[in-house]
């Protein structure tokens, strides 16, 4: 369940609601380190506050690839630890993943369940090691209901091939400079995802 403002952390300086300098949060579960490479550029970018989605319970042990790999297939949505931020505080949520078997890593999917009434508009980014990265964009965009400002796929950053810095700040530049909508977050009808 979604907490209350008063549960949550304040934003930052640049994030004051008196303040016209678009605020930005970049959401993110990353379970062995690739999307949290990608996730802290673009805030570093931005000067964007941080949330890191956490599971609620541990992952490990030798069945925790294969069963990460049926829960994507089964479109599930795992527990997840209290957010710290309120997506309500931002202009514009910054959200990110690995692609699990061509779709989100199920922690997010959790995430945008519970966080994407309260999201006014929304940029995506997914890290993976070879395919399936448009497919799961696009299962994003549609259980948010809406178009991104802006996506991202970073492929082979495990391998640090590619130039996947220069296409993540060259997308941070992209969010930064979008028209960014004031008003509160509007209905968005969630997609099948
Ligand atoms: C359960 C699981 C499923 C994966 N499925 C895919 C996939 O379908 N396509 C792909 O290119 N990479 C896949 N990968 C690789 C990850 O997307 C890639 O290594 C990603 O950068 C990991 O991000 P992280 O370090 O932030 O967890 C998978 C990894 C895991 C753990």
């Amino acid at each position: 369940m979604v907490g209350l403002a008063s549960d949550y952390g304040a934003p930052s300086a640049r994030s004051d609601r008196n303040c016209t300098v678009p605020r930005f949060l970049v959401a993110y579960y990353s379970w062995t380190g690739n999307t949290e490479k990608v996730a802290n550029l673009i805030a570093e970018t931005l000067s964007a506050d941080i949330e890191r989605i956490r599971d609620a319970e541990p992952r490990g042990g030798p069945f925790a690839f294969p069963s990460a790999v049926v829960a994507s297939l089964l479109k599930s949505s795992p527990p997840i630890s209290q957010p710290t931020k309120n997506v309500a505080d931002y202009d514009v949520v910054i959200l990110g993943c690995p692609v699990w078997a061509s779709n989100m890593a199920t922690p997010m999917r959790t995430y945008i369940m519970r966080e994407n009434p309260g999201i006014k508009q929304v940029a995506l980014f997914c890290t993976l090691g070879g395919s399936g990265g448009k497919a799961a964009l696009a299962r994003m965009a549609a259980l948010c209901g809406r178009a991104p400002l802006a996506d991202l796929i970073v492929n082979g950053i495990a391998t640090y091939s590619g130039n996947w810095r220069g296409l993540t700040e060259s997308f941070a530049r992209q969010v930064q400079t979008q028209p960014v909508r004031k008003s509160d977050a509007a209905s968005h009808a969630p997609a099948a995802a």
